[in-house]
C-alpha cells in the first residue's frame, strides 16, 4: 500500500484529517510552486514557448516576459477561457486548443506541468522533442504513483514538508475550507522508473529527478 493511504488510514483516519485542515489552512499550489524552477532553467534563445496543458494559464504568463511569443494549450475549454482571461494584456500571448502536436514549432521550449501523466507518454515525448528547435530545451513537473522503496521516501518526506511549506508560503490562516481543484486531473499510472526509461530512449541524456511536493521533473535539451 502507498505511504500516501497509509498515512490517510493512520489512526483510524486523524492524522490523514489533522493534515487535511493544516492544508487547508495554509494552501499552496504543489504545481506553482516549480514555476521558479521554471523560470530559472530556462534555454539561451527565446523567441517561441509552448506550454502544454496551461490549466488557469500561470505559467504563460509567467514566461510571456521572456520570449518574444508564448503559446498557452489546453484541451479544456474552462482552463482556455481562464488563460485568456488571464493573458489578455499580454499581446505575444496565444492560447489555444488545439491539438498541441500539430501546432507549428519549432519551440525553443515546451513546458508540461502535472499533464504528462494524462497524454500518451512516449507518444508525447516524441512529439516534444521533434517540435523543439535545436538547443530548445523541455521543462516538465510530473506526478507518478509511488512503487519503488526510493519513492515511498520521497513520499514520506513530501508528506512532512507539506505543512511546513504551506506555514512558510501561507503563514495566514484560510479558514475559508478546502477548494475544489479548479482544473481537470486524472491519477498517474506510470511509475517514475519507467518514465524514466521512455525518457531516455527519446530523450538521451534528460535530467529525471524526485522532488519535494509529490512531483518529479524532467530536463532536457535538444543538441544543437
Ligand atoms: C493537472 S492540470 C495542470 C494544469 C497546469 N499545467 C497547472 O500546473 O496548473 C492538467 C491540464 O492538462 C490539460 N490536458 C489534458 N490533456 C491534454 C491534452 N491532450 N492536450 C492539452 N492539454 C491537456 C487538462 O485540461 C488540464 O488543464
Amino acid at each position: 500500500m502507498a505511504l500516501r493511504s497509509r498515512a490517510q488510514s493512520f489512526a483510524g483516519g486523524t492524522l490523514a484529517r489533522g493534515m487535511a485542515r493544516v492544508n487547508a489552512r495554509h494552501p499552496w499550489s504543489h504545481n506553482d510552486h516549480f514555476h521558479p524552477w521554471i523560470l530559472r532553467n530556462l534555454p539561451d534563445r527565446r523567441r517561441a514557448a509552448l506550454d502544454i496543458g496551461c490549466g488557469e494559464g500561470a505559467l504563460v504568463a509567467s514566461l510571456a516576459p521572456h520570449f518574444t511569443t508564448v503559446v498557452g494549450n489546453d484541451v479544456d475549454p474552462g482552463m482556455l477561457a481562464a488563460t485568456r482571461a488571464r493573458c489578455s494584456a499580454l499581446p505575444n500571448v496565444t492560447v489555444t486548443g488545439e491539438a498541441w502536436a500539430g501546432l507549428p514549432g519549432p519551440f525553443d521550449l515546451v513546458t508540461m506541468v502535472a499533464v504528462l501523466h494524462h497524454l500518451d507518454v512516449p507518444a508525447a515525448l516524441t512529439h516534444v522533442a521533434s517540435s523543439l528547435a535545436p538547443g530548445g530545451r523541455f521543462l516538465a513537473v510530473g506526478i507518478a504513483p509511488p512503487r519503488s522503496a526510493r519513492d515511498h521516501a520521497w513520499d514520506a518526506a513530501s508528506i512532512l514538508t507539506n505543512p511546513v511549506i504551506g506555514f512558510v508560503k501561507h503563514p495566514r490562516a484560510d479558514r475559508s475550507g478546502p477548494r475544489p481543484t479548479p482544473y481537470p486531473v486524472v491519477e498517474p499510472t506510470l511509475a517514475l522508473d519507467d518514465l524514466r526509461r521512455h525518457v531516455e530512449d527519446v530523450m538521451p541524456g534528460a535530467r529525471v529527478r524526485h522532488r519535494l511536493a509529490f512531483r518529479h521533473t524532467v530536463a532536457w535539451t535538444r543538441p544543437a
